[in-house]
């Protein structure tokens, strides 16, 4: 079998650097993944697969980091945004999108009243914040230790560009510890405007965790208790584990709701959704930008939900994570290795049991890149619904020769 190569992606990052700073900024930079065994450009997408600028096609697991979740090139979605486009893209004023799309989400999702649009999910977390100090007249906004919420400064990552001042009323707490929440409720006593968390914890270069068992309802009881604002953020979950939100899938309900990734197939647009008493709060907030009133992104967004619901779409994404993930399993136990697959099925994620340093999982995805399969070796991947069974079949064949090389090199154990 001929192994892929990377000579164009190569080169293009060469051009890159030298006129965009780092090439690729933030995680989708080569040093994220497996440098020299990855593709760095896309050119074009299919379904569940898509070719790199070298023509070497994939079987795509990353889908964008998350937006694709029909599948690229979604005939639908697609034409309804050439529909839209065909209107105009951006006006002075929103299009009647806003308003259907604004519409759909409160009629899916039986927790929220209202949404405020914006086009990446940095924007609506951003936004659910500000409305949660805005609603309360506090300060304190608390997260678990190794969320991810965006690229704003708020949310402390990255290390260039940040000072003190950004962050010092942003407080960690441990996930799946609720005591080390009520410490900082107490310990800022009257001062805590809200908690955001994700449905589910899934930090980069670490095992996914799902919530202990009363766990997200226990935060809910914090927050009534303490007139905080309980802000789920599900941009990377939202709409692939229930179309009513994650919280129903978790059994719990939020004040505040952030979407973003597989709200549209690809077409920036994200919302930030509320319940009614936090929507004079919300209102008051300055939420605005040049295109967050862009119309072909929420006539694309509009086809999306609907083809999720009318095709049962998560069903099938949960069978074919299962499938992938016991998979991956017994085949890896069949190379005498053993890796643990972690978070639902519909976003799973790989580690080797006896990993330190993840080379185990740069070696397998690299070589899987090789062979026409791209797994991330440090950030989840993403179910779509064009992943059929012989994809996954296909998928699974890699990953045993991926296995067997990650064998020979690391050892069994
Ligand atoms: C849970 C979560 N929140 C917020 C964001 C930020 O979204 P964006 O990158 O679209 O600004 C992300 C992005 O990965 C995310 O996964």
């Amino acid at each position: 079998m001929k192994l892929n190569s990377f000579d164009k992606s190569k080169e293009l990052f060469l051009r890159a650097t030298k006129v965009i700073p780092s090439g690729i900024s933030g995680n989708k930079n080569p040093a994220f993944a497996v440098p020299g065994s990855f593709p760095y450009f896309a050119e074009s997408g299919e379904g569940c697969r898509y070719k790199d600028v070298d023509g070497n096609e994939y079987i795509d697991y990353l889908a964008g980091y998350g937006p694709i979740v029909l599948g690229y090139n979604d005939p639908v979605v697609e034409a309804a945004a050439d529909a839209q486009r065909k209107l105009g893209a951006a006006f002075n004023h929103p299009t009647p999108r806003a308003v259907e799309l604004a519409e759909k989400l409160v009629d899916l999702i039986p927790a929220i009243d209202w949404c405020a649009f914006g086009k990446n999910g940095s924007d609506v977390t951003a936004y659910a914040i500000q409305t949660a100090r805005e609603h309360t007249q506090r300060r304190k906004i608390l997260m678990a230790k190794g969320a991810y919420h965006g690229s704003q400064s708020w949310c402390r990552h990255g290390l260039g560009g940040l000072i003190e001042s950004d962050y010092e009323h942003v407080l960690t707490f441990t996930w799946n510890d609720a005591d080390s929440v009520m410490d900082l409720v107490k310990k800022y006593d009257g001062d805590v405007a809200g908690i955001i968390i994700t449905p589910y914890h899934h930090p980069a270069f670490a095992d996914q965790e799902m919530p202990a068992p009363g766990f997200l309802q226990t935060l809910r009881k914090i927050c009534d208790d303490h007139e905080i604002v309980f802000i789920l953020d599900d941009v990377r979950a939202g709409f692939r584990l229930d179309m009513k939100g994650s919280h129903e899938y978790f059994g719990f309900k939020p004040d505040l709701t952030c979407y973003c990734k597989a709200m549209a197939n690809g077409y920036a647009v994200s919302a930030c959704c509320g319940s009614q008493p936090f929507k004079n709060a919300a209102s008051r907030v300055f939420f605005t930008g040049t295109y967050y009133t862009s119309a072909v992104e929420q006539a694309a967004s509009l086809a999306c939900l609907d083809e999720l619901v009318k095709s049962n779409a998560i069903e099938h994404m949960m069978k074919m994570g299962t499938m992938l993930m016991d998979g991956l399993k017994k085949t890896a136990a069949d190379n005498g290795l053993e890796v643990r697959l972690t978070g639902p099925p519909t976003l799973p994620f790989m580690t080797f049991a006896s990993e330190k340093n993840f080379r185990r999982s740069q070696l397998f995805s690299g070589e899987a890149a090789k062979r026409g399969v791209l797994l991330h070796p440090h950030h989840n991947w993403f179910i779509m619904r064009a992943h059929k069974e012989a994809d996954i079949q296909r998928t699974l064949e890699v990953a045993d020769a991926c296995f067997a090389i990650v064998s020979k090199e690391f050892g069994k154990d």
